[in-house]
């Protein structure tokens, strides 16, 4: 840190948060002449026209990312294979065997990908209907307006098909950050975020500027719950943040929403055949809980979108993509320290991370072929205790989701050190209860249970979906401990 800013900081802390934000931020970009952009108007090109500059930068979103900077998100680099969660972390295949987030979970790519990437992914990920198209093309919007309830279920091809034939794979526009008249940063999706706001205690009309550099983009990196009715067709997106506030949105709070009704459970896992809720990239969940960077103001275009020059202007990054991948220049704006000393201290939160990632991983995988070992048991005509059943089963589903929320955040633990480590080991633990619990069930009821479990990855890793995906052992992430 320069020491300057830790001393301009802590002064500043204690006038409005506005103030800070314009302390130190990524906003030295120049004056803007805006030329209104007639309304409706939703085709990239035609604000490039306005914006070439920006619209550039947005373009090079569909371009492979520089390759051998970023140590645990090669998704899409520069002559390197795309990555698949699964490959990388083996026991999400057997966690998630039974739908189609077992068959192909690919790690992110470029904006300009969204929707490619859906049509591209095996269909058991897209089988939810239109409601899948929500954080993924502009004219979500739009869309949800003309066809009310109808368009969370529709078959997603059917609501895809309703876009003009050039704009259907498009992906994050203008449109969906930007108010056409003017250019100042607006919320497109109120039938989602503006909702969520309002739980946490939010005005989405009297968000400050400074916000917006974060809530743009939490129209899309949070969790969310697809609803179902009882035919399981889904009725609505919903961020499950009831009962949480603004800057404190607890994993606690999310498994307890997920919890409080049968139209949250999304799908049934095999391996255990439970009913289950599912948790999506909550980017903005765990870095405005309490991280470092939220509580000083820091948003995440101060990261992901630096001012760059362009054609001798200064203008914010439209190519948004791992700021290890840019070299860091971002951070430049609030750290003296050298890139190479910033990347080691990235890498360093993540193999932290990725440890514990890893063992609670395997503790929970473990946790579930002890349910499926249970569940043969007892139809095999066996009694079985089913108080130490039904505690097993509900401390399975808090290190179960607490997994997940770590694993489909995208940062590796970066966005916020503390409450990952925190949230891992408590999802460690919660595991090791499960498992202590099942063994015991397992023994009263006169079984030997080997002391270690047999996972069967390889009937989980290999013949994935409608593709029949074989596990890419050369993609296994391995734990930073093991040398
Ligand atoms: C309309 C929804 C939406 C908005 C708004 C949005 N994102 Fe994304 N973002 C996505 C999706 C979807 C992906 C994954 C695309 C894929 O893999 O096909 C993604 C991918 C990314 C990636 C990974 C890029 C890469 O090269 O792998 C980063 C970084 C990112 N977003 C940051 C942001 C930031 C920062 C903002 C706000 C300034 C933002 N996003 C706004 C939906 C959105
Ligand atoms: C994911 C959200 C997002 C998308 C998509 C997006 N922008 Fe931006 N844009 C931002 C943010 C954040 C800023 C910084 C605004 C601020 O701090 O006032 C910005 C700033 C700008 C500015 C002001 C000058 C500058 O560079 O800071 C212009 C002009 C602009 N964007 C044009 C565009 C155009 C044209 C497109 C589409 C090709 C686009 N933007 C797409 C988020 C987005
Ligand atoms: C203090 C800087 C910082 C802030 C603030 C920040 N990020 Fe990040 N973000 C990072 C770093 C560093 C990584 C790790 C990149 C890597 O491992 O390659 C990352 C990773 C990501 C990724 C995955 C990138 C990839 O290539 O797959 C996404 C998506 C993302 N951030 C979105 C967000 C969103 C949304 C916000 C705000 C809610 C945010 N970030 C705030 C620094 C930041
Ligand atoms: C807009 C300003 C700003 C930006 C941009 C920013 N940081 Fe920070 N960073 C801070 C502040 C403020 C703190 C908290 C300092 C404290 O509490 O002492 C911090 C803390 C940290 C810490 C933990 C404390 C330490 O020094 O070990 C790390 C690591 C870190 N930042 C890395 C990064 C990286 C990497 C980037 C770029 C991807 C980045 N930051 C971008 C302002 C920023």
């Amino acid at each position: 840190m320069k020491m300057q800013y830790a001393r301009i900081s802590t002064v500043l802390a204690i006038l409005a948060t506005a103030v800070i934000w314009a302390g130190c931020s990524q906003q030295k970009v120049e004056p803007l002449k805006t030329v209104a952009i007639a309304d409706g108007t939703i085709d990239p090109a035609e604000w490039g026209k306005v914006y070439p500059l920006q619209y550039k930068l947005w373009q090079q979103t569909g371009e492979p990312t520089p390759a051998g900077k970023s140590k645990y998100k090669k998704g899409y680099d520069v002559d390197e294979d795309r990555r698949d969660k699964l490959d990388e972390y083996p026991f999400l295949a057997l966690l998630y065997n039974g739908w189609g987030f077992g068959s192909e979970y690919r790690e992110p790519r470029g904006h300009f990908f969204m929707v490619q990437d859906q049509l591209e992914v095996d269909p058991g990920r897209v089988k939810a209907g239109g409601s899948c198209l929500t954080c993924k093309t502009p004219y979500a919007p739009i869309l949800e307006k003309q066809m009310g309830k109808a368009y969370f279920s529709t078959p997603y091809k059917e609501v895809l098909a309703k876009l003009p034939k050039d704009q259907q794979t498009l992906g994050v526009a203008c449109i969906d950050c930007h108010d056409n008249r003017g250019m100042a940063l607006k919320i497109s999706r109120g039938f989602t975020l503006g909702k969520g706001l309002k739980n946490i205690g939010l005005d989405e009309t009297k968000l400050a500027k400074a916000e917006m550099r974060t809530l743009v983009c939490a129209q899309c990196h949070v969790s969310y719950i697809i609803t179902k009715d009882k035919e399981m067709h889904s009725t609505d997106v919903v961020f499950p943040w009831k009962g949480s506030k603004a800057g404190y949105i607890t994993i606690e709070n999310i498994i307890a929403q997920i919890k409080s009704s049968p139209a949250n459970m999304e799908w049934t896992q095999s391996v255990t055949g439970f009913k289950m809720g599912f948790i999506r990239h909550p980017e903005y969940e765990l870095f405005s809980n309490n991280s470092p960077h939220w509580t000083n103001g820091v948003s995440c275009a101060d990261c992901h979108m630096p001012t760059v020059t362009e054609d001798g202007q200064k203008i914010s990054d439209h190519r948004i993509m791992s700021p290890l991948k840019n070299d860091l220049i971002a951070c430049a704006a609030c750290h003296s320290e050298k890139p190479q000393e910033l990347r080691d201290k990235i890498i360093a939160i993540q193999d932290e991370t990725m440890i514990v990632y890893l063992k609670a991983g395997y503790a929970t995988a473990t946790v579930a072929k002890l349910f499926e070992m249970t569940n043969k048991v007892e139809a095999s005509g066996k009694k079985i205790n089913k108080d130490l059943y039904a505690q097993s089963k509900e401390q399975y589903e808090q290190a179960f989701y607490r997994l997940i929320f770590i694993g489909a955040e995208n940062s590796n633990g970066f966005h916020n050190p503390k409450e990952t480590m925190r949230v891992l080991n408590d999802a460690a633990k919660y595991a090791a209860s499960a498992d202590a619990q099942l063994r015991k069930l397992l023994t009263q009821a006169g079984e030997k249970v080997p002391e270690k479990i047999d996972l069967e990855l390889s009937k989980y890793t290999n013949n994935r979906g409608v593709k029949k995906i074989m596990f890419k052992p050369e993609h296994e992430i391995k734990s930073p401990e093991v040398k």
